[in-house]
């Protein structure tokens, strides 16, 4: 059986360690592209070179070329600019608008049977115009965001409570910005929801508070220490836990910017939701019962992303 092709568009940080990652885990051979010369083919060629010190067998190819990314199973694109300090995700929406229509094109044309996962920000719309430009199917399209925002709320947890992260389980709903909704409701250390912790006394409601904002500003302050760029090595984890789901057909019940219609009373927007990842892409939209206050978050989530799509399609007639 040929090995699966993962084609990663964009050749940055996040490009470079996913592609290293994709072959540490034998997922399949991996194409890198990026419009700059050179970048993707060094890159490429390192990373092949660590193949006989690691032990993995993975072909990875660096090009300029769309036509190299033909009959690619998984699509992870993350070209486009990162933010700086002092700038939101949403200060991005103009520039990555415009990238996303190259690689949108270019994936209709050289993959359209791939399922494409988006990490250029901001996120939401810029999965949204990435469906629009491509063409797939809409559960083929997803955004990386939950994984990605889950993951930091069960890193903060583990940290506060002192066990290990594998014992942690978190949820994080809404939009990939400031107004994302971590939700502390059906988040768990060891099946215990954490407002059954705070009632046992094994923390505070404000030091609970105080995570759920961090969570929400885990991107800016990992973009504040690194000064140049944004974070890199988690978003790409969490991009590869999504392909291995959609690869290997493994049922994952994971978080992400995904076309919800009919669930959480949306007539069809990208917005983060806990979904099914299988080899049919998005096979479930999994629609939590919310209460009245993390309702009124998600609609705040849900406008910010509306907002968003609008912006798009004032800058680029064909969206509209
Ligand atoms: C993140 O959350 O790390 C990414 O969305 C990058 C950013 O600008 O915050």
């Amino acid at each position: 059986m040929a090995r699966p092709k993962i084609a990663l568009i964009g050749a940055g940080q996040i490009g470079g360690t996913l592609a290293h990652l994709a072959a540490m885990k034998e997922l399949g051979d991996v194409v890198l592209f990026d419009i700059s010369e050179g970048t993707p083919q060094g890159k490429a060629l390192d990373i092949a070179e660590s193949g006989p010190v690691e032990g993995f067998d993975a072909v990875l190819k660096g090009t300029n070329d769309y036509a190299d990314i033909a009959g690619a199973d998984v699509c992870i694109v993350t070209a486009g600019v990162p933010r700086k300090p002092g700038m939101s995700r949403d200060d991005l929406l103009g520039i990555n608008l415009k990238v996303m229509k190259s690689v949108g094109e270019g994936i209709k044309a050289h993959a359209p049977n791939a399922f494409v996962i988006c990490i250029t920000n901001p996120l939401d719309a810029m999965v949204w115009a990435l469906q629009k430009f491509s063409g797939l199917p809409a559960e083929k399209v997803v955004g990386m965001a939950g994984v990605l925002d889950a993951g930091r709320f069960r890193h903060f947890l583990s940290l506060e409570f002192g066990v290990s992260m594998r014992d942690v389980s978190a949820f994080v709903l809404g939009g990939h910005g400031d107004t994302m909704v971590p939700l502390a409701r059906y988040s768990t250390v060891a099946g215990i929801p954490l407002p059954d912790l705070v009632k046992m006394g094994w923390t505070t409601q404000d030091k609970l508070d105080a995570i759920v904002q961090r969570t929400r500003d885990g991107g800016a302050e990992i973009v504040g220490l690194l000064k140049t760029g944004s974070a890199f090595y988690a978003p790409a984890s969490s991009a590869i836990e999504m392909a291995e789901a959609y690869l290997k057909d493994q049922k994952r019940v994971l978080p992400c910017a995904a076309f919800v219609k009919g669930a959480y009373g949306l007539d069809g927007l990208y917005v983060g939701v806990p979904t099914v990842i299988g080899a049919n892409g998005i096979e479930k939209v999994i629609d939590i019962k919310l209460d009245k206050d993390e309702q009124a978050m998600f609609d705040k989530s849900v406008d910010a992303v509306k907002g968003l799509v609008e912006a798009c399609k004032g800058i680029d007639n064909s969206l509209a």
